[in-house]
């Protein structure tokens, strides 16, 4: 889908979460959205928080799960996707259960820790009974997540290394590349194309080439993007500039 206007794009994502979430809640079911970072998503958590403020949209049945978060981050730091949550999304919803956001811990510093977390992570999500919307941004080289280019089909959630080149775009948050963490801890391309419904948002000239490979290029590992071909209900939102390539 394509929109002249990246505003009116995100409202119309927004409010197809909205409905998402008020089904379930009609039906008495939770509603288990996994969630992205990144700018492309801030517009369209603005939207939610706006419905949820004029007394439209409840969270009380919403589950949540972040796809990612930097190794070797406190929950408090600046530039960690945790805080990044609580800004942009949780700190405005009054009535979402604390205990139903999930995001994973960037502070476990032992390869066994972070191994456990992962698995928990996973088991988590199935027992919420897996994600029903899963919204995602995409790196400049075609990264879901942290799923770098490489990122297999099967993987899952995971301790992964991250690229130069997210390293150099992250750089301008982290006040140059140094401090650019080099690890991250990311659910996996197995675990996002486990989700019902997935929504790709990508915007601007930086994503034009990578856009036209993931939609039409062959599907591989290179740009892990294109799995989302093989889903049955995947949607990518784009604006003009990002499709010029396609
Ligand atoms: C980071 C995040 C990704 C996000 C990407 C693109 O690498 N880990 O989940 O999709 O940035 O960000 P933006 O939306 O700012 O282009």
């Amino acid at each position: 889908t394509v929109f002249q206007d990246s505003d009116d794009l995100s409202r119309d994502v927004a409010h197809h979460i909205a409905a998402l979430i008020a089904h379930k809640a009609e039906a008495g079911e939770n509603c288990v959205l996994g969630l992205a970072t990144g700018s492309s998503p801030i517009r369209v958590y603005k939207e939610l928080v706006s419905l949820h403020k004029q007394g439209r949209l409840s969270f009380r049945n919403v589950v949540t799960f972040n796809l990612d978060e930097y190794c070797g981050l406190q929950a408090d730091d600046l530039q960690s996707y945790h805080h990044f949550m609580h800004v942009h999304l949780f700190d405005h919803i009054s009535d979402i259960n604390p205990t139903n956001i999930h995001i994973p811990d960037g502070t476990l510093a032992k390869a066994a820790d972070i191994s456990r977390f992962c698995k928990e992570y996973e088991a988590a999500i199935r027992a919420a009974g897996s994600i029903d919307l899963q919204l995602l941004g995409m790196g400049r080289m075609g990264h879901i997540g942290f799923n770098e280019s490489g990122s297999e089909r099967h993987t899952r959630t995971r301790a992964v290394y991250l690229d130069r080149v997210t390293r150099v775009d992250a750089a301008s948050d982290f006040f140059g590349e140094l401090h650019v963490p080099r690890r991250a801890i990311t659910m996996g391309i197995a675990t996002i194309l486990e989700a019902r419904e997935i929504i790709l948002l990508a915007f601007g000239e930086n994503k034009t080439s990578t856009v036209a490979k993931a939609v039409e290029g062959p599907v591989s590992p290179n740009v892990p993007a294109s799995f989302l071909q093989e889903h049955p209900n995947a949607m990518f939102y784009l604006d003009e500039a990002s499709c010029a390539g396609s």
